[in-house]
């Protein structure tokens, strides 16, 4: 699959395919700071939640692999800083905090005279398996979703929520990919996904390199493709879950999911229980990022907009539980009501 890494160690670095460059250039960067894996995760380098979690925790290791020439409390006081750096990059997706907090557990648990290089190595080791693990939930949950898709069916999809978007393998996509895999026959619709163009440069790369069969559309061509019979149903991955099931996704994904209600489509959400915030209650409490409005008045660097006209960029949007048709998990499948399915799902935990 993919013959790609999103995200590795290598040779004590922090190694990122750089997906601003794809699909024109497969470039690799190599991050020897904490500060430049802040930096790769604010300018997308590496973007979706689960990577960037994944980003987040080889960050905070690789802040302690630096300062172990100085001993334990070094490793420590690195470990700490680079985790409050990192949680400043992007606000939205809940995998980065959530990764951050592993890492902090993985340090306080240490017993205290652990030698510094052990330390570091122990945190290593638990970013590296924060990531191994994201691809072994990315390949359940792709076995449970694949179930929910007809034999032969068109997939409508938003963003980019495959292997360049997780420790691999991917959560919407993952569906697909297992579809795919047990024999079904799946035509995707990758919607180009204004402004950074994530389905048409990422999604369309990735399913290519596996010969899944993928177009790319105009984000408002998905309407008309729906009037006309030619999508079945919409697979998305999320960035936060509210308990109530309100998803955060990329900016644009409330429209697919009021285009499915509209044509009688299933919108199914695709996302690890890493993804789930239960403390937020709805979607309200979900922060929102915004981003500058070069990326919206700008495309290759091209200027398209006026320069004195005012831009909103919003990252993300939150759809409301109710257009949800059910959220798949490594765990399960949950289903309306949310505030039940998903706390269930949480307590089932080995
Ligand atoms: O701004 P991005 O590209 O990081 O946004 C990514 C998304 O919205 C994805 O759909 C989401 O993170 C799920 S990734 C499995």
């Amino acid at each position: 699959m993919g013959g790609f890494d999103t995200i590795d160690w290598r040779n004590g670095k922090v190694v990122m395919l750089d997906q601003r460059r794809l699909p024109v250039a497969e470039t690799y960067m190599e991050c020897e700071s904490v500060a430049e894996v802040a930096d790769a995760i604010r300018t997308m380098v590496i973007r979706g939640a689960p990577a960037i979690g994944c980003a987040a925790a080889l960050g905070v290791a690789l802040a302690a692999h630096g300062a172990r020439a100085a001993g334990r409390d070094a490793v420590r006081r690195a470990a700490v800083d680079a985790a409050r750096e990192l949680a400043e990059t992007r606000p939205t997706a809940v995998n980065l905090f959530w990764a951050l907090e592993r890492m902090k557990t993985a340090l306080e648990s240490a017993a205290p005279q652990t030698a510094a290089a052990d330390l570091a190595a122990r945190l290593l080791e638990e970013a590296l398996r924060i990531r191994d693990e994201d691809i072994a939930a990315n390949r359940r949950m792709g076995q449970l979703g694949a179930g929910l898709l007809p034999a032969t069916c068109a997939v409508l999809t938003h963003c980019n929520a495959g292997a360049l978007a997780t420790g691999g393998y991917g959560t919407a996509l993952g569906v697909i990919r297992a579809a795919v895999e047990q024999g079904k026959t799946v035509t995707v619709f990758a919607d180009e996904t204004r402004p950074l163009l994530q389905g048409a440069r990422l999604t369309a790369w990735e399913l290519g390199r596996d010969g899944i069969d993928v177009t790319v559309i105009p984000d408002g061509a998905a309407a008309t493709l729906m009037r006309q019979g030619r999508i079945d149903l919409a697979v998305v991955g999320a960035d936060r879950i509210a308990r109530n099931g309100d998803v955060a996704n990329k900016i644009g994904t409330y429209s697919v999911a009021v285009l499915c209600a509209s044509h009688g489509l299933p919108f199914y959400v695709a996302a690890p229980t890493s993804t789930l915030d239960l403390a937020a209650a709805s979607g309200e409490q979900i922060p929102i990022e915004e981003r500058g409005r070069d990326e919206v008045t700008t495309v290759g660097g091209a200027l398209l907009v006026p320069p004195e006209a005012r831009v909103l960029n919003p990252a993300f949007d939150v759809t409301p539980a109710r257009l949800v048709t059910a959220i798949i998990t490594e765990r399960g499948v949950a289903r309306p009501p949310y505030g039940e399915s998903l706390a269930a799902l949480c307590r089932n935990v080995p």
